[in-house]
């Protein structure tokens, strides 16, 4: 469906749209007007409404309030700004869980989750999804021919904090989902290796989600049940959205995804099927490797959003609450933040939220109007980043051209590769995507974030970190693409089981082994801060072991120079026809990924597309749209560094400062 976002009222503006989320029901009525016009100084044409407003809604069963709501809608209207509808079912009203306690969540060791926060309800809760669902509908109604509405938005981050139930009603419903996957106990039974501690089932009556129990839990339980809780969250959503596509089936739907550092509880490149455009919110964690993180993010939801525009829901204009020091965004970084979103195929950029509140939780979160008022030099970088969004309208409809690069993050592989009684707890799978993203970066390569099952014949070069978990499919997916003229690379930990995770006999990489032409009998992790050396001053850590070469194609690119597998192969690379499969056997960070990254981009024709002097100092990404390019540079340093070429970038620049962004249009003979 057409994104229909880009509407704004009347009109189809190209642009990308900017705001937040709004929630004029904590404000009186004398702001709204202020809100407003403040909104149109800013150039804001598109907020969320509505989000947590089901109590004020709905105050009590049969009591419907919707005339403050209609009232702002037609304010917005009328002011020029889209509204993204929220169905307002994110957090249940008091009388709600008062009347209903069967629908809290409970968590892993039974403690039920009280109302008092937000979204304390159970995802499979039948109670809980017919009152939602009621209120959809009469959301959907009562809201369908009004022009200002662009978007749908299905309550607000599902499972932030409710993935996970262990309830009852949970536990039903995990039993009908096994049922469904394996048909009959057996299957369940191989499938979970119940022979082992005579944890055999006789009937799915028997089985519960996995609890908090005496020893370590069954992985495959575990892992099964990651899936079914993102499953039955995907459920809620496509319950929701029936209603709305039967009711407004002109109106897309979408819902803001979570892809971002700390949050694993939904595939979301399954879910991105269930939508008519993606969103994501996206918030930094402190530390040196936060910005990057946020670029690696972006390109994840590009990747989900298989190269299509996408909404950015929410971020912050500067501090949030949730840390435990919270600190604002240093001058520059807000815009950059922004466009980096952008650099990556996001057409909107919203917040949260529009005014920041004087009361409840997170009153101490930044916004697009902060305590200070729009007097302030946050408000006035607003006004700023509206003026600039609306610059780069011409860009907006554009798609991700496809990067020389892509790496292949694999929810399955992250949940599998980080439960319990592994070889080391210090694995990170996300970590290691995010080395090989800085890495590329630093070398100046343009990158890809792709999910499996994407096609990988525009990649020369596909990068697979801790690819654990490897069924059939992704081997023979793997296989073709190498034998096609690929080049894969891959590291340790990977090819290690199969989709119930159970270890593929034979040597590690298991199901990997073949195509990489290596065997390894015996893992060796190093121990927190133990590092062994590489041929070549490289540093590696977390993990060691001894490589045998399994095929005369298969050349060592470097050996281990210290540690227990001294003198033995570290790093192959087996050539197979024009393509390659390269593994890498521990983690390297930094330069160290560079140096054996260079050598094997090097040999398969991968090398910068930027001028010398740029290398390192930017992220580069390319949107393209008819026969127009534009490449984005995402300046990553503190220092000014100098465009390519002698034309002014669109926001006029012949430089990018510090933390800025330029933004190179290049049409038909300059696209190389
Ligand atoms: C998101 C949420 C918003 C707000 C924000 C604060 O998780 O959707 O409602 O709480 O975080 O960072």
């Amino acid at each position: 469906m057409e994104h229909r976002w880009l509407r704004s009222g009347e009109e189809h503006t190209k642009r990308i749209s900017f705001g937040a989320d709004y929630n004029p029901d904590q404000w009186p009525r004398e702001v709204w007007a202020e809100d407003i016009r403040l909104m149109q100084e800013a150039e804001v044409d598109v907020v969320s409404v509505a989000i947590f407003s089901w109590a004020k809604i709905q105050p009590a069963p049969d009591r419907w309030d919707f005339e403050w709501l209609d009232e702002i809608i037609d304010m917005l209207h009328a002011g020029g700004i889209g509204v993204d509808l929220a169905t307002a079912t994110a957090s249940p009203p008091p009388w709600l869980t008062l009347a209903h306690p069967e629908i809290l969540p409970v968590t892993v060791d039974g403690r039920i989750l009280s109302p008092g926060g937000r979204q304390h309800w159970r995802p499979t809760s039948a109670v809980f999804r017919a009152h939602a669902l009621e209120l959809v509908e009469r959301m959907a109604e009562r809201y369908r021919d009004h022009p200002a509405i662009v978007a749908w938005h299905v309550s607000n981050e599902l499972g932030c904090h409710n993935a996970w139930d262990h309830s009852d009603e949970a536990t039903h419903a995990f039993r009908r989902w096994l049922e469904l996957r394996y048909t009959d106990i057996d299957g369940l039974n191989e499938a979970w290796g119940t022979a082992f501690w005579s944890q055999r089932y006789t009937s799915f009556e028997e089985v519960l989600t996995p609890r908090l129990v005496a020893a370590i839990p069954n992985p495959t339980q575990r892992l099964d049940f990651l899936r079914f809780s993102s499953d039955a969250l995907k459920e809620y959503l496509i319950a929701e959205r029936d209603v709305l596509r039967r009711v407004t089936p002109d109106i897309p739907v979408t819902t803001n995804f979570m892809i971002m550092e700390g949050k694993n509880h939904a595939a979301y490149d399954d879910w991105a099927r269930e939508v008519d455009f993606v969103s994501n919110d996206h918030y930094r964690f402190a530390g040196d490797q936060s910005f990057d993180e946020l670029a690696f993010s972006a390109a994840l939801t590009s990747g989900v959003a298989q190269g299509s525009p996408w909404f950015l829901m929410e971020h912050s204009t500067s501090a949030v609450n949730w840390q435990p020091v919270n600190q604002p965004k240093l001058p520059g970084e807000m815009s950059r933040d922004a466009l980096t979103h952008v650099a990556y195929g996001a057409d909107a950029v919203c917040y949260f939220q529009w005014r920041q509140s004087l009361a409840g939780a997170e009153k101490f979160h930044s916004a697009m109007v902060p305590h200070a008022g729009a007097d302030s030099e946050l408000f006035r970088d607003v006004v700023q980043l509206g003026r600039r969004l609306r610059r780069l309208g011409e860009v907006a409809g554009s798609r991700r051209e496809a990067a020389p690069v892509a790496i292949l993050f694999d929810w399955d592989s992250w949940w599998a590769s980080e439960l319990e009684s592994h070889p080391s707890t210090l694995l990170r799978y996300r970590r290691d995507a995010l080395d090989w993203w800085r890495a590329l970066a630093d070398a100046g390569i343009r990158v890809d974030v792709v999910a499996p099952g994407t096609d990988l014949t525009p990649y020369v070069v596909v990068v697979a970190p801790m690819l654990y978990l490897v069924p059939e499919k992704t081997v023979s997916e793997l296989t073709t693409y190498v034998e096609g003229g690929g080049n894969l690379i891959t590291t340790y930990f990977s090819g290690i089981a199969d989709e119930n995770d159970h270890v593929v006999p034979g040597g590690y990489p298991g199901a990997l082994r073949e195509l990489l032409g290596v065997r390894v009998e015996e893992f060796h992790p190093l121990l927190e801060g133990e590092e062994v050396l590489l041929d070549g001053d490289v540093r590696g850590s977390l993990w060691s072991e001894a490589i045998q070469l399994r095929s005369a194609e298969t050349q060592v690119l470097r050996r281990y120079a210290s540690g227990p597998h001294s003198g033995e192969p570290a790093v192959t690379r087996r050539a197979v026809g024009a393509g390659s499969a390269s593994y890498v056997s521990t983690r390297l960070r930094g330069r160290d990924v560079l140096d054996v990254a260079a050598e094997l981009l090097t040999v398969a024709g991968v090398t910068s597309e930027l001028p010398a002097e740029m290398i390192g100092t930017v992220f580069h990404s390319r949107r393209t749209i008819g026969g127009t390019a534009f490449d984005f540079y995402v300046n990553r340093t503190d220092d000014r560094v100098a465009l390519p070429g002698e034309e002014p970038d669109l926001f006029d620049q012949r430089s990018i400062p510090p933390r800025g962004v330029a933004v190179v249009r290049r049409s038909g003979a300059s696209l190389g």
